[in-house]
């Protein structure tokens, strides 16, 4: 029913597709981010209730709230209001309620509809297009927090993009979104790319590309729904990301998903003039770019750090550390295998140009 298909579901006329799924449900469900203005979720509550019986549900936006007891405690506000197969969940708020609410409505009787109205740059690019869901494990023993253990693919009806949502939304959020917009830029190439690169990160200068940039991940997602072959290039940047985003919450601070992905592009350049011939002059301007952007520095670790964290990536196959690269922007290898001396040359090439 919910299956992926060649027609899009993302659309500025959110409004009535809201209305019209509501009208076919037997009720409805708003998942809202508690941290929202609350004149947003009154608005969605509205139009819901106008034709089926409409209840809400709301929780503190943050990785905190991807766990199976939030998921449970879905599961009990959807007991309580009588929900059946024909009831109709809608998750308003950044990639933490949509990937949590999302996997609540993809598992609840086996599947009730679903529509993601995404309320951060993040959320409308990348989290709430693909129809991946996920929530966290905290094991007891051994394995601390494993993010996204546990979920489903499950496309949602509609995504309704509203640029208004976005203007409570603080800068670093748009930076940290922004950084996902660059990724499916490379990809892409061509005039997105060069458009993008004349913009500075903030929400008027991105707001006319939001969709198109939503529109690469779901043309990826179309080619390879269940992450064979190239789905995976939309990992570009994450392999150095997710380390950098790691080592950076072990010292007690935070930096943005999409910072750090930045940062990994930023080194995903660098080791794609190495190691795949990459015009030198075109990543120059590309780094030059994305790190004038982030406009903060970024303290980098040595290579083993680096590599300790990498070589434990959900994405790798048999131990070996699997990275995304490129040729050109547009032409990417998803399948690059580093060797750890190789990978360490480099990393402390790129140390010394940016720490
Ligand atoms: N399913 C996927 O394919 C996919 C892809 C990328 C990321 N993700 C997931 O998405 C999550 C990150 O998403 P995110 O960056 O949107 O995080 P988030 O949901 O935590 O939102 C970031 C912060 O902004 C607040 N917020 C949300 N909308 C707001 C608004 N309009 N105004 C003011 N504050 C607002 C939230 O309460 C939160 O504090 C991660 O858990 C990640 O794993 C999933
Ligand atoms: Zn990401």
């Amino acid at each position: 029913m919910h299956s992926i298909t060649m027609e899009s579901n993302l659309t500025k006329y959110w409004e009535k597709g809201l209305s019209m799924s509501s009208s076919q449900a037997s009720s409805v469900l708003v998942i809202a981010d508690s941290n929202l203005p609350e004149h947003y979720t009154k608005e969605v509550v509205d139009i819901c209730k106008k034709e089926s019986p409409t209840y809400m549900i709301s929780f503190k936006g943050g990785e905190g709230i991807k766990t199976l007891s939030q998921v449970s405690e879905v599961y009990l506000h959807l007991e309580k209001m009588g929900a059946d197969r024909k009831s109709l969940v809608v998750c308003l708020g950044g990639g933490t309620i949509t990937d949590m609410g999302g996997f609540a409505a993809s598992t609840y009787k086996r599947g009730v509809s679903l529509i993601h109205l995404p309320t951060t740059v993040l959320a409308m690019v990348d989290a709430a297009i693909g129809g991946k869901t996920g929530i966290n494990t905290e094991m007891q023993v051994n394995f601390g927090l494993l993010k996204n253990q546990i979920g489903t693919f499950y496309n949602p009806k509609m995504v309704g993009i509203n640029h208004k949502w976005l203007q409570s939304l603080n800068e670093e959020e748009i930076l940290s979104g922004w950084g996902e917009m660059v990724k499916h830029a490379l990809l892409k190439g061509g005039t997105h790319l060069k458009d993008l690169m004349k913009l500075s990160p903030n929400l008027k200068d991105l707001s006319p590309l939001l969709i198109s940039s939503a529109r690469i991940k779901e043309a990826i997602v179309h080619r390879d729904e269940k992450e064979i072959g190239e789905r995976a290039s939309l990992n570009l940047g994450h392999t150095v990301g997710h380390a950098i985003e790691s080592l950076a919450r072990d010292k007690g601070w935070e930096m943005k998903h999409g910072v750090a992905v930045a940062w990994g592009i930023v080194f995903a350049l660098e080791a794609s003039v190495m190691k795949m011939g990459f015009d030198k002059t075109t990543a120059d301007e590309l780094q030059n770019w994305i790190v004038s952007s982030i406009s903060k520095g970024i303290e980098v670790d040595g290579a083993d750090a680096v590599w300790s964290k990498m070589s434990h990536d959900k994405k790798n196959v048999k131990g070996n550390v699997i990275d995304v690269l490129m040729l050109a922007p547009g032409e990417v290898i998803w399948d690059f295998v580093w060797e750890r001396e190789e990978f360490t040359i480099l990393w402390e090439k790129f140390r010394g140009r940016y720490a």
